[in-house]
């Protein structure tokens, strides 16, 4: 039989998120500290190489999903070639990439040609000036520029990313369903997690709570989760037009369902997201371990996957930011 990862839970382990920069031309309020400049050096950054040789043993072991993310992914240099690589290795099956959209229109194409088909894309407000207020940047153009290039050369699907804040952008919920009707990309509305300390508060909004309003408001049906959906719960109406994800982890957390792990942009092994477990694996790939070396250590890494995250509310347990993670 094909070999799986499978953690003390029972969970089939088949996504990995990779983290391809901790660097970001945004500092949103829920994720980076303003002015924040404590980036990982880019001495300790994987190679190219060394990254797709690490994504590579964990398809052989059965990850069949990759993620890239960042910090913000199209920061990083060769960010294509990169995505090409990993786009063929043998085996895997869904290659996606999270971005909060501000250099997309210039991406986009050569993304698309190297093999993403998948794009999440950051989008909290439709406001110019709330967006500022939430990223510290005033380019929401920018972002809405690369939706539409990215629309255009042919991902799908397209799911925007709203981080709902209490007092900030929860009136704009009904604005962003419209928004993505209109132009056919899924709507998830997501709880801020307490990582990292930023500095700025994120007023919580339970939407396990706002998801049933607003699905009774436009009529909408709760989708059957499906074996190996990530963590958004999706809601539709009858004739599929529309589709809206809440993504919960302060309401209604779903660590039971947890198909994935987290790689560092310096190739460090995060096992939950919500814990501060890690392995060290790039260092081991640069002391000079083999593959069958690094695959033990991945085995042994998932063997101690924690059960779930215990966010609770401010200040948060997790020192490191969001940013490492890719979320
Ligand atoms: P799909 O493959 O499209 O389902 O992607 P995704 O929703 O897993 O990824 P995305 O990068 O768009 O993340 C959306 C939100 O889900 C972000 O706020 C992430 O921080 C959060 N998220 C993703 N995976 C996990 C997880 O394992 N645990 C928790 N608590 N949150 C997660
Ligand atoms: N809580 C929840 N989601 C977050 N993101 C960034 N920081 C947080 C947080 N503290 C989201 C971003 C991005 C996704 C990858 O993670 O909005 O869309
Ligand atoms: Fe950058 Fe994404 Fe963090 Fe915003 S949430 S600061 S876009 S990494």
């Amino acid at each position: 039989a094909a070999p799986v990862l499978i953690d003390p839970y029972h969970r089939r382990i088949d996504y990995l998120r990779v983290s391809v920069t901790d660097r970001c031309d945004l500092r949103c309020t829920y994720c980076l500290p303003k002015g924040f400049k404590g980036f990982e050096e880019p001495a300790n950054w994987l190679t190219h190489q060394e990254m797709s040789r690490l994504v590579g043993l964990f398809v052989q072991l059965g990850v069949r999903k990759v993620r890239l993310t960042g910090g913000e992914p199209l920061l990083r240099r060769g960010i294509a070639t990169l995505a090409g690589q990993i786009a063929g290795l043998p085996g895997l099956q869904d290659l996606s990439l999270s971005s909060n959209g501000t250099q997309l229109a210039q991406h986009a194409t050569a993304l698309r040609a190297a093999g993403v088909r998948r794009l999440n894309i950051s989008l909290d407000t439709l406001d110019e000036s709330c967006f500022a207020r939430i990223t510290g940047r005033d380019c929401l153009v920018d972002v809405l520029q690369g939706l539409s290039v990215a629309k255009a050369a042919g991902f799908a699907p397209i799911k925007l990313n709203m981080v709902v804040q209490a007092g900030v952008n929860e009136a704009e919920v009904e604005r962003m369903v419209d928004f993505s009707i209109e132009h056919g990309f899924i709507l998830r509305l997501i709880e801020a997690m307490p990582i990292g300390d930023t500095g700025r508060q994120t007023g919580v909004v339970d939407l396990t709570a706002l998801g049933l309003r607003l699905a009774e408001r436009f009529g909408l049906i709760p989708e059957v989760k499906g074996q190996g959906a990530g963590p958004a719960r999706y809601w539709t109406t009858a004739d599929g037009e529309m589709s809206l994800g809440v993504i919960t982890p302060m309401s209604q957390h779903f660590c039971a369902a947890c198909n994935r792990v987290r790689l560092g942009v310096d190739g460090t092994l995060y096992l939950c997201l919500g814990q501060e477990d890690k392995v060290a694996l790039g260092q081991q790939l640069r002391a000079g371990a083999s593959d069958v070396e690094l695959s033990a250590a991945i085995v042994a890494a998932i063997a101690a996957k924690p059960e779930r995250h215990e966010f609770t509310t401010q200040p948060t347990k997790i020192v490191r930011f969001m940013s490492q993670t890719g979320g």
